[in-house]
C-alpha cells in the first residue's frame, strides 16, 4: 500500500504515467503530475480527483525542472514516463531531429534524476523509462534505441550512486497508448495487429500492463537497479 506515500510522475497526464497515477491513488498514494499541456493536465486532474495536484512542465528545460523540484519539496517516489518519440530511416532523417529526442527522453529524465533525488526520502525510489528498441533493433529506431539504452544504463548507475534510493527502470514493448495518436487509425490497428501476432501474448500491451510494474517497482524495496521488461516476448521474437 502506499498511504502516506508522494509521488512525482512526469507526465501523468497521458498513457502509462496517467495509469499509474490512478492505479497509486487507489493504493492510497498523494500524486503530483507534471507535463507541457494544460489541457491534458485538466483532463487528467478530473479522473484523478482530490489527491492529485497537477504542474505544467517541460523536461527539456533544465532550470524548470530543478525549479520544479524546489517548489514541490520533499516526496517519496518519482517515475518520468515523459517522452515524445519518433523514428525515421537512418540517412534520411535530420541529425537536429535525433538529438531532438536525446533532450526529450533522455535529457529530460536526466534532469529529474539530478533535481528530484535531493528530495526524495531515503526508502523512496526513482523509476526511469526505457522501452523495446534497446535490445530488439527496429528499422527507423536508431536514435530511440540508443536513447532507451543509455537511459537503462543510466539508471542502473543511479542504483549505486544514488543508494539508499532505488532506482529501476521498466522496458515496455509496443503498448496501445496516445502516443501513437497521429497515426491514422487504420494504420496504427494494422501496426498493432502485425506486431500481436508476431509476440508469444498475441496482443499488445496495455497502459495498465506498465502501470502495474511500476507499482511493482515503487513498492518491492529489495529491487534496485532491475531493467523490467514489460514487453509480451518481444525481445524473445
Ligand atoms: N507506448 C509504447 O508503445 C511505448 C513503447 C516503449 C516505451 N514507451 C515509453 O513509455 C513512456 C510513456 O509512454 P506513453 O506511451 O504513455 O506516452 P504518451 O501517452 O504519449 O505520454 C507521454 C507524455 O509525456 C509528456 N511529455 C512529452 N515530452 C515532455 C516534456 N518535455 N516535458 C514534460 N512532459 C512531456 C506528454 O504530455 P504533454 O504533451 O502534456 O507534455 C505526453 O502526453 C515513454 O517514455 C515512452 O517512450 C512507450
Amino acid at each position: 500500500m502506499l498511504q502516506n506515500q508522494k509521488l512525482i510522475i512526469i507526465d501523468g497526464s497521458s498513457g502509462i504515467g496517467l495509469e499509474t497515477a490512478k492505479q497509486a491513488i487507489a493504493l492510497g498514494a498523494e500524486v503530483i503530475i507534471a507535463s507541457r499541456s494544460e489541457h491534458k493536465l485538466l483532463s487528467a486532474k478530473e479522473q484523478l480527483g482530490p489527491k492529485a495536484a497537477a504542474y505544467t512542465l517541460d523536461t527539456t528545460d533544465e532550470r524548470q525542472v530543478q525549479a520544479f523540484f524546489e517548489k514541490v519539496g520533499a516526496f517519496d517516489h518519482l517515475v518520468v514516463s515523459a517522452a515524445e518519440t519518433s523514428g525515421g530511416p537512418f540517412l534520411q532523417t535530420d541529425t537536429a531531429q535525433a538529438r531532438k529526442l536525446f533532450e526529450n527522453k533522455f535529457w529530460g529524465q536526466y534532469y529529474a534524476a539530478k533535481y528530484g533525488a535531493p528530495n526524495i526520502s531515503k526508502n523512496g525510489s526513482i523509476t526511469l523509462f526505457s522501452g523495446v528498441v534497446a535490445y530488439k533493433a527496429m528499422v527507423g529506431s536508431s536514435a530511440l534505441g540508443a536513447i532507451n539504452a543509455a537511459v537503462s544504463n543510466l539508471g542502473q548507475t543511479l542504483a549505486l550512486e544514488l543508494a539508499p534510493i532505488r532506482v529501476n527502470i521498466v522496458f515496455p514493448g509496443i503498448i496501445d497508448t496516445p502516443s501513437r495518436s497521429k497515426m491514422p487509425e487504420d494504420a496504427r490497428n494494422q501496426f498493432y495487429e502485425t506486431v500481436a501476432g508476431k509476440l508469444p501474448v498475441k496482443r499488445v500491451g496495455k497502459a495498465e500492463d506498465v502501470a502495474q510494474s511500476v507499482l511493482y517497482l515503487i513498492q518491492n524495496g529489495f529491487v534496485t537497479g532491475t531493467v523490467l521488461h514489460v514487453e509480451g516476448g518481444h525481445i524473445l521474437t
